[in-house]
């Protein structure tokens, strides 16, 4: 049970405790974080900085605090990047080290995880945790009936629901929602997908006694303070205030300080830092939160007033308890506010404050709008004004000296008329909500929220009065639209008053000049209009005159509950991923390879225990860098200033200048061409490197980066090349050497003359895609002896940093050790972004002869590490009626950006994947453009990604050509074996492992395509405003496997170390290697060696203690590291057999620490290295999947639903299929991403603008498919292949477009049926679907006066 105590330190010191740990804090800035508190002056690293903006959840910390007016522990999860260490006085933080490690046993959450195979990289996973393990304290205060044991009282939807705010950018979440549902009260064990727990078939009872056991008194917190003093806590300059009652914060306000022109600044939850990150700093915080007017809920006849620091959690909370329609509609929309470690610290007050001020986008103004509510505000110190929302939203911007008090909802009551307590009129109120995310933590593009009073008359529906308000459009504040109200009020509703109302509302929601999408919000608008009006209206059977007189107020919520087959309830309760399903087949060939074992280090991390590149303690003296960038393209740099003045705190600003003498400008190199590291003087591009500021703290630096202004001369230079066409006419290209070019196929020409129809110069463009690892590009540079240097690096290709960082400092490579324990999520970005991140900080480690470490801020990261590539195809084809294409020919502009980096794969990898069908003859022109935009690099599926998507859009182009079925130009399209040999050489293999055919016939089946085609085209016929679609869409990959090194060293109790070049990434590498060192080892057949793998560690790769460590990229290195190690292991095994047979003559039984120690002790050399070296011949293989995806297609907001995934994939014989499946679901969740969500916007500059959790969205688990099946095929011996295995990491990314594929299915039949309503533009079958598929995009297809259209063919149709 919980414990308070009483404060035991004076009212100057900050008290507060970490997983039990008593901190006494007496002197800090106030504008430090929890976060950085925790990292920088704790043990507890386990809290990660995703974002620093509350929009990723990898900080999510449990904050337990006494609350003196309900007299109780409370406990919530928030986010410790935005919650100030000053706010917690008094309070007990717990991060998920506090739950359990590995010494003294870990939480079964840790377990869990781990068990659900539900972490990969493992950045994200701490955060996980504690969002659930909030989640499941909170619970348990409930009343509900105690759980069965093991179990908590969480429901599944609940348990999901508890991480909807955290982002993962590995898993694709769902085996994260296993591990979270497997607490749950109510789940079916059958649900949960494959687990290292029990096996498929097992009893329930040996199931629920095989899960790590919970039990929920575990958990006690006993650490909280009950501190109700007014506080002050002085910094050297800045002070932090806690105010307990009003007229002390009347006083602080009034007090000289303020009228010394000090900057001040009120404080709640501080959230609103997450958005609108400030700089400077402020003399003076107020902390609000304790002055218990301010938490006021106090109910009376008119209303419910709240207190403006309540959080919105509480007032979710206190909402649903009163229990009213419109209350708990309020409540519904209020929880996709954010995330609910944010609603939980952030106020309404501080939400209304930034929307006044700011003009934030709220969605808490927009529902007091509607609901007519008030707010109380102090002004000029004693001023007490009660105001309506309007008029606060309208007034003057309130100044930092105002105070909101509370605010007042009302209650609404239908009209009565004549004073009578009879009514047959009725109240209906309904919000909305339009973001890229269904669920929350996305603003909307749009919110409104409507209320009407209505009644039924003979003639049908009469408006009584109406309230609309929309917000968040792009205008200053949320609106009520005035017009269209007056103009409905007294209206009895059909199509021609709905009509003219949508006329009118297009007049009152205009976004302001220079809004996004401006045109889809207004046609959002119109759309939510309709939906609210037609659902109780009944337009259609008004217009037909079958709207019933006697309606009555039953028969308005049937209607409600028949008209609207739009949208659903937009801010009802959705369920998440409602089922999934994998299979897979273990192979015991080479046990324990095959084992679907728990990734190694899945538990540390889980428990926050797993170090990371920034969670290295900073040696002594250790200073901290961030880059200084450009803004600007193609402009001069003549000098860097800081405004207003260089932080204190500040040891340099390093540049090319400072490069050593023998050293080089250079920040990265491949096999072809090397970049700087700093730009000399002129800045290439938008986000070019210009210089590293370092500082004595993290914070310091980058603040220093943020305030750096940059003298930029333009004279006398080219204007910027910004896209492939410029490039084209200024002729910007990089060449590469031909034999890098990939080879045509066939003759083209003769592949046209065949062909019955031509499509001559149809043109896709697509752009790039962030790389969003949850751990930023990071680095450690530690100056060694003799002029040594040792670098921790985040990283893909530690050798070729290694090489990069010797050449930039002029020293020896043997001065240089580059280590790499595990990387935070990489998908390519680490490869060559990181080397400048790495070589920046040694350089200045060498110049300053200090340690230097720096881990990127996310927008820094996502502003200068570029991305995917953009490319620009133009295609001719040729094909027979029947659909058979004969010749495709391709001119492909490929955007490098301003550096070659790998951009020499990219057209190889754009055709080796575009070569799944046999297009009769293949031909291609492609060009590799050099532009003034970031250097973009390879990014998961490089090349491939966009190779396989354009055929697919030839393949949709050919069929709505000849209006024809997708699915079967596919089938027509696809390889036979001799055609893929044409295609792929000896890629191709045997015929017997061209797989596909059976994979594509499967997939079908095991989708039931045929059958919910139909389905799907009875549900088009059925439903007007939410189409369906359903594509199949196949893959093949080619891969090339590479050298790799290994070496394993046995010792003298019989454990073994591994080191391989390859870097563990979250891929679970390691966990393969581990499993092959196991194997191979336990070929030697003595006695007890079956457990041999737990014997195994492998250890972090060290470019001078494995050389030739090469890159880790591809797909292949995991199996080139396992071969790699299992050759070492033969060498090891054929060393120790002479004394194994000589023991075993000797010894009944002979286990393997017997042999190992007399190995020792006989001089055997237990060390062995090897470099595997692929022979040419079988270094390529392909492999082969396929994904049949549904969707549903919203037509009045453009919202893109993912109903179900049925993904079949060719893993050879997986050497762990619960390690491959993960890759196969993250891998496709990432590709969605890229296909439907992830907008990569520049500005006129070419500088990233989407560079945040703000502006760039990632699939969360409200976005993956609702249904997730995926099989992992094993499809038996593959002998040239490693182990006979497959590889899993990119190719199963391709599979997304599946789902890009259905959409445009679905927008196909929404243009049909505009088509039908008599629109003329925007109806053609054929049309090019942006990639990616966003909101705005789809509505655009599916007409964005699409309710216009079917209104005004309603009305054409009155007689
Ligand atoms: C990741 C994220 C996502 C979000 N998504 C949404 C969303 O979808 N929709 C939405 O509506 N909002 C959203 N928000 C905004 C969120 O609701 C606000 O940040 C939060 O409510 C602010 O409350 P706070 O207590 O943290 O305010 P603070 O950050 O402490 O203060 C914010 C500002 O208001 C001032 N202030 C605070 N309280 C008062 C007061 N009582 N009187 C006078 N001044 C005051 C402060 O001085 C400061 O200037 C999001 C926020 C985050 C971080
Ligand atoms: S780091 Fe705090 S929410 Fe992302
Ligand atoms: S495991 Fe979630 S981000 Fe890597």
């Amino acid at each position: 049970m919980e414990k308070t105590q009483n404060s035991a330190a004076g009212n100057e010191c900050l008290v507060f405790y970490v997983n039990g740990e008593r901190f006494e804090v007496a002197e800090i800035d106030p504008s430090t974080t929890l976060l950085e508190f925790l990292r920088s002056s704790t043990r507890f690293k386990s809290v990660k900085l995703g974002c620093g903006e509350g929009g990723c959840g990898a900080c999510v910390v449990l904050l337990s605090k006494y609350d003196p007016i309900l007299k109780q522990v409370e406990e919530f999860s928030v986010s410790s990047c935005l919650t100030l260490l000053c706010s917690i006085h008094g309070c007990s933080i717990t991060t998920t080290e506090g739950l359990g490690n590995s010494r003294d046993g870990f939480h079964p959450i840790h377990e869990r995880f781990a068990g659900f195979h539900a972490s990969q990289c493992g950045f994200c996973t701490p955060g996980m945790c504690m969002s659930l393990f909030s989640a499941l304290v909170n619970t348990e205060k409930t009343n509900r009936p105690q759980a069965s044991p093991g179990f908590s009282k969480l429901t599944v939807s609940e348990a999901e629901k508890a991480i909807t705010g955290n982002l993962c950018r590995c898993t694709g979440y769902r085996p994260i929602a296993d591990a979270c549902k497997s607490f749950a009260a109510d789940v079916d064990l059958e649900d949960l997908g494959i687990n290292s727990f029990w096996r498929k078939g097992d009893e329930k009872q040996v199931k629920v006694s095989r899960l790590p056991p919970y039990n929920p008194k575990d958990h006690a917190c006993s650490f909280v303070l009950n501190d109700r003093s007014s506080r002050l806590l002085n910094s050297k300059r800045y002070s932090w205030f806690s105010p307990v009652t009003t007229e002390e914060l009347r006083s602080l306000l009034e007090s000289d300080v303020v009228e010394n022109g000090k900057r001040t600044k009120l404080v709640v939850g501080s959230t609103g830092n997450g958005y609108y990150k400030e700089t400077e700093k402020y003399d003076k915080y107020i902390d609000l939160r304790c002055i218990p007017e301010l938490s006021v809920v106090r109910k009376d006849n008119l209303g419910i007033e709240f207190g403006a620091v309540l959080s919105i959690s509480k007032v979710i909370l206190y909402l649903k308890e009163f229990g009213d329609l419109v209350f708990t509609k309020i409540a519904d929309h209020l929880e996709k506010i954010a995330s609910g470690f944010i609603r939980n610290s952030a106020s309404i007050g501080g939400n209304l404050v930034m929307a006044q001020r700011n003009y934030f986008p709220s969605d808490i103004t927009l529902l007091l709008l509607a609901v007519g509510s008030t707010v109380s505000i102090l002004t000029d110190c004693h001023k007490h004004d009660k105001i309506t929302m309007e008029e606060f939203l309208n007034r003057p911007p309130l100044c930092t000296k105002d105070v909101l008090l509370s605010v007042h909802i009302p209650f609404l009551q239908p009209i009565r008329i004549d004073g009578s307590d009879q009514t047959n009129s009725r109240l209906l109120f309904e919000t909305y909500r339009a973001a890229p995310r269904p669920l929350g933590n996305a603003l909307p593009y749009l919110n409104a929220a409507f209320l009407a009073d209505i009644s039924c008359s003979k003639n049908g529906i009469l408006v009584n009065t109406i309230q609309l308000a929309f917000g968040a459009y792009g205008t200053k504040h949320a609106t009520r639209a005035s017009k269209v109200e007056k103009y409905l009020t007294g209206k009895i509703l059909n199509a021609g008053i709905l009509n003219e109302a949508i006329e009118l509302l297009k007049g009152d929601v205009v976004s302001d000049e220079g809004t996004s999408h401006a045109a889809y919000r207004s046609s959002i608008a119109v759309g939510f209009l309709f939906e609210f009006l037609n659902s109780f209206s009944g337009v259609v059977s008004a217009i037909t005159g079958s709207l019933s007189e006697d309606l009555n107020s039953l028969s308005i919520d049937e209607a409600a509950e028949s008209n609207n087959d739009s949208t659903g309830n937009q801010t009802g309760n959705q369920e998440l991923l409602s089922s999934a399903k994998q299979v897979i087949k273990s192979s015991k060939d080479f046990y324990p390879v095959g084992k679907p074992m728990k990734k190694m280090a899945a538990a540390i991390q889980a428990s926050g225990e797993a170090v990371y590149v920034d969670d290295i303690p900073s040696p002594p003296n250790c200073l901290h860098g961030a880059f200084i960038y450009s803004t600007e393209s193609a402009a001069r740099v003549k000098g860097i200033s800081f405004s207003p003045k260089l932080p204190t705190g500040v040891s340099a600003v390093i540049s090319a200048k400072d490069i050593p003498k023998g050293g080089e400008n250079i920040g990265s190199t491949t096999i072809f061409a090397s970049e700087p590291l700093f730009s000399a003087d002129l800045s290439r591009c938008a986000g070019d490197r210009i210089a590293f500021v370092v500082a004595e703290t993290q914070k310091c630096a980058n603040l220093a980066a943020k305030i750096a202004v940059l003298d930029y001369d333009k004279e006398g230079l080219y204007p910027p090349i910004l896209t492939v066409e410029e490039a084209v006419e200024r002729s910007s290209f990089f060449e590469f050497p031909p034999y890098f070019c990939p080879e045509k196929v066939g003759d083209f020409s003769k592949g046209m003359t065949e062909s019955d129809y031509k499509i001559f110069n149809a043109e896709i463009k697509l752009g790039s895609q962030h790389y969003f690892y949850m751990e930023t590009q990071t680095a450690l540079a530690i100056p060694d002896e003799d002029n040594c240097m040792v670098v921790y690096s985040s990283i893909q290709n530690p050798e070729y940093a290694h090489i990069v960082i010797a050449r930039c400092l002029g020293i020896p490579e043997h001065n240089v050790r580059v280590i790499t324990r595990r990387v935070g999520g990489g998908f390519g970005g680490k490869a060559m972004k990181a080397i400048p991140v790495a070589t920046a900080c040694a350089l200045a480690a060498h110049k300053l002869r200090r340690p230097v470490r720096i881990y990127l801020d996310r927008n820094t990261d996502m502003v200068i590490t570029g991305g995917r590539h953009p490319m620009k195809i133009t295609y001719t084809l040729g094909f027979k009626s029947d659909g058979k294409i004969t010749a495709l020919h391709l001119d492909i502009l490929i955007d490098a950006g301003i550096t070659e980096d790998a951009t020499i794969l990219i057209p190889n990898n754009i055709i080796a994947t575009l070569k799944k069908y046999n297009w009769g003859a293949l031909s291609f022109d492609i060009k590799v453009c050099k532009t003034n935009l970031s250097s973009k690099s390879t990014l998961r599926g490089p090349g491939e990604v966009q190779g396989s998507f354009i055929a697919e859009a030839v393949i949709e182009h050919v069929a709505s050509f000849l209006s024809v079925e997708v699915d079967a130009v596919r089938s027509k399209n696809l390889h036979t074996h001799d055609s893929l040999k044409l295609f792929y050489g000896n890629a191709a293999e045997e015929s017997i492992e061209y797989t596909l055919p059976s994979i594509w016939d499967k997939v079908a089946r095991s989708s039931n395509y045929v059958q919910r085609a139909v389905m799907i085209e009875e549900f088009n016929q059925r439903n007007v405003w939410r189409k369906r679609g359903i594509s199949r869409v196949p893959i093949v990959h080619e891969l090339t496997v590479r050298p790799a090194p290994g070496k394993v060293s046995i010792l003298w109790d019989g454990s073994i170390v591994v080191e391989v070049g390859g870097i563990e990434l979250g891929q679970g590498l390691y966990t393969k290697v581990k499993q092959v060192t196991a194997y191979a080892l336990g070929l030697i057949q003595c006695d007890e060696t079956e457990n041999l793998v737990e014997k195994v560690r492998v250890v972090q790769a060290d470019t001078l203690s494995v050389v030739q460590g090469g890159l880790t990229a591809a797909s292949t290195t995991s199996e080139s590291s396992c071969e790699a190690v299992r050759l070492c292991c033969n060498v090891l095994v054929e060393r120790l057999n002479p004394l194994k047979k000589k023991l075993q003559e000797q010894m009944v039984s002979l286990n393997w620490e017997t042999l190992i120690v007399q190995a020792h002790f006989q001089n055997i050399n237990l060390a062995a290295n090897s470099y595997f070296v692929p022979e040419f011949s079988s270094s390529r293989y392909l492999t082969y999947g396929a994904a049949v995806s549904e969707v549903e297609v919203n037509i009045l907001t453009g919202q893109t639903t993912i109903l179900r995934t049925d993904i079949v994939y060719d893993c050879g014989q997986s050497m762990n299929p619960a390690v491959d499946l993960g890759q196969i679901e993250g891998a496709f969740v990432q590709g969605l991403g890229f296909f439907m969500l992830e907008e990569y916007l520049t500005n006129y500059d070419g500088l990233v603008v989407t560079d945040s959790t703000w502006t760039y969205k990632i699939p969360t688990i409200d976005t993956i498919p609702k249904q997730f099946n995926v099989e992992v095929l094993n499809s038996g011996n593959h002998q040239k292949r490693i182990l006979s295995s497959k590889a899993s990491g990119e190719p199963p990314l391709l599979l997304a477009a599946s789902v890009h594929c259905a959409t445009r299915a679905a927008i196909k039949a929404a243009r049909k049926q505009l088509k039908s309503w008599g629109a003329v533009e925007g109806t053609d079958s054929t049309f090019q679907l942006e990639v990616p598929a966003t909101m705005p995009v789809v509505k655009r297809l599916c007409g964005l006066i699409a309710v216009e259209t079917y209104l005004q063919s309603l009305l054409s149709h009155i007689p």
